[in-house]
């Protein structure tokens, strides 16, 4: 009587899975903390071609990948979850053939008077115009709220 045998498998290390994890399916993702179970944030991202663009100033069309929507639950604010979410779009705008290019939208579209810029600025992005920038780094440096004129919404660029 044959007896096949198989080698019991050599035991590995459990497989260590990070705190925080990011799916989707390449326009849209989704943060996870698996440690507890619970939803983080979400991104949406578009490609898209500039033809023209002062920050860029590019003369031909060039891509950058532009995030139409970034939002953390309010519980997970302030935690890194948003520069977590730069990192893996700086990631997703190679992937996509925009060269490290991106860009956006600093708009509080939850909370108007609330806004976004200096979590962009502190990222890294910069808007065409050097006053805004000016005003964003005084802003930032000083603790001091952004001015309304900036808070309908300023195109920032990396
Ligand atoms: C803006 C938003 C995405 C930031 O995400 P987050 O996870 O809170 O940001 P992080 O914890 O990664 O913050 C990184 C840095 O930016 C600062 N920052 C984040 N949000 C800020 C805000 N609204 N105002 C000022 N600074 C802010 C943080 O204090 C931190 O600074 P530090 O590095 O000096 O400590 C999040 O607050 C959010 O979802 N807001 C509501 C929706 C929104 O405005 N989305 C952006 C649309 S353009």
């Amino acid at each position: 009587m044959n007896i096949n045998y198989i080698t019991p498998l050599k035991s590995h290390k459990p497989l260590k899975l990070p705190n925080r994890l990011i799916y989707g399916n390449g326009s849209q993702f989704r943060m996870v903390d698996l440690s507890i179970g619970r939803y983080i944030g979400k991104i949406k991202i578009t490609p898209t071609e500039l033809k023209k663009s002062k920050f860029y100033q590019n003369d031909k069309p060039i891509k950058s990948l532009y995030i139409n929507d970034l939002w953390i639950v309010p519980f997970f604010r302030k935690k890194n979850a948003g520069s977590d979410f730069i990192k893996f779009a700086k990631h997703l705008s190679k992937k996509n053939g925009c060269e490290g290019r991106i860009y956006t939208l600093a708009y509080n579209y939850d909370n108007p008077g609330k806004a976004p810029h200096k979590f962009w600025r502190k990222q890294g992005f910069a808007s065409a115009s050097q006053k805004e920038n000016q005003i964003l780094d005084f802003i930032i440096e000083n603790n001091i709220e952004v001015p309304p004129d900036m808070c309908q919404g300023t195109m920032m660029y990396i």
